[in-house]
């Protein structure tokens, strides 16, 4: 069920530490939720935050402690109660817009793999073919690696410093795996700092791909109400995202 309105609390059963920055946090209860939508936070005390949903059934949410409220959730232990409502926004769409895609890559960098995670299962589920490309700067800072690789999709990770897996970015992955004529994904699903997803639209542009991007902006109400998400051309973060679809072949047609 969503939760619309006043947020409802949420009792933690689960806390895995991910690395030294971020846990996860799985609830008692699910929601209605597609991947890349979001729900905002709260505990008493603190101003609510969006925070990805790294799985609907049951609700898990992948925290980096960057500020009060993400500290705040990391000092929590199970038993306790955070509060949320949502699903809010768009998530990603993967019933393509584009005829014949089997095989679809997914990009993700720093907590952007939590809602790709929870798009990874959806995809397999709906038997399409899945590659994954997750990166950070430093072997202590990847996320969900072991959740990728237990879904048994190929799965590429990089690391700026080469601490594990290929030395670079993911966008060097991308291109790796974009040249291999025999796996080539025919769409692609990036979520992660802008700069990664400003260089992974450049690529799919060049190279022809529709993509959908989870995009990140200051947030305060989650509804569309107070403006602070606005991107450009008057686009809501909150209402029209966070994820957003550009093809490039049609872009091109109209
Ligand atoms: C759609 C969406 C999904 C998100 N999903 C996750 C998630 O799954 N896991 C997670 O850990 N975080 C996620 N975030 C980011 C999270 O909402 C912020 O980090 C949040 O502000 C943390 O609150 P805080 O009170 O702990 O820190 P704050 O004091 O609010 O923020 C700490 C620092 O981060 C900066 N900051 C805050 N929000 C953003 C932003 N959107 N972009 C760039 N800088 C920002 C602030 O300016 C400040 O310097 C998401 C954000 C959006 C918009
Ligand atoms: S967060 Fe208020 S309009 Fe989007």
């Amino acid at each position: 069920m969503p939760v619309i309105g006043i947020p409802q609390p949420f009792t933690i059963t689960a806390i895995k530490t991910e690395n030294a920055a971020t846990k996860t946090f799985s609830l008692a209860g699910s929601l209605a939720a597609e991947p890349g939508q979001f729900v905002m936070v709260w505990l008493p005390g603190h101003e609510d935050k969006p925070f990805s949903l790294a799985n609907a059934d049951p609700i898990r949410l992948t925290i980096a402690a960057v500020g009060p409220l993400s500290q705040a959730l990391h000092r929590l232990q199970v038993g306790d109660s955070l509060w949320l409502r949502g699903p809010l926004g768009r998530g990603y769409k993967l019933h393509l817009p584009v005829q014949g895609v089997r095989h679809i890559a997914l990009v993700g960098g720093g907590y952007g793999v939590a809602p790709l995670l929870f798009l990874a299962q959806e995809a397999l589920a709906i038997g399409l073919q899945v590659s994954a490309i997750i990166g950070a700067r430093t072997a202590a800072s990847l996320l969900l690696v072991e959740d990728f690789t237990a879904l048994g999709l190929p799965l590429m990770v990089t690391t700026e410093d080469g601490s594990t897996g290929q030395q670079g970015r993911v966008t060097d992955a991308l291109r790796l795996l974009l040249a291999g004529s025999s796996q080539r994904p025919q769409a692609l699903f990036a979520c992660g700092p802008v700069g990664m997803l400003r260089a992974i639209a450049d690529m799919a542009v060049q190279e022809n791909l529709p993509i959908q991007v989870g995009w990140e902006a200051h947030m305060r109400c989650g509804i569309g109400l107070c403006g602070s998400c606005e991107v450009g051309q008057g686009w809501l973060t909150c209402l029209d995202g966070p994820v957003f679809a550009f093809n490039p072949v049609q872009a091109r047609e109209t």
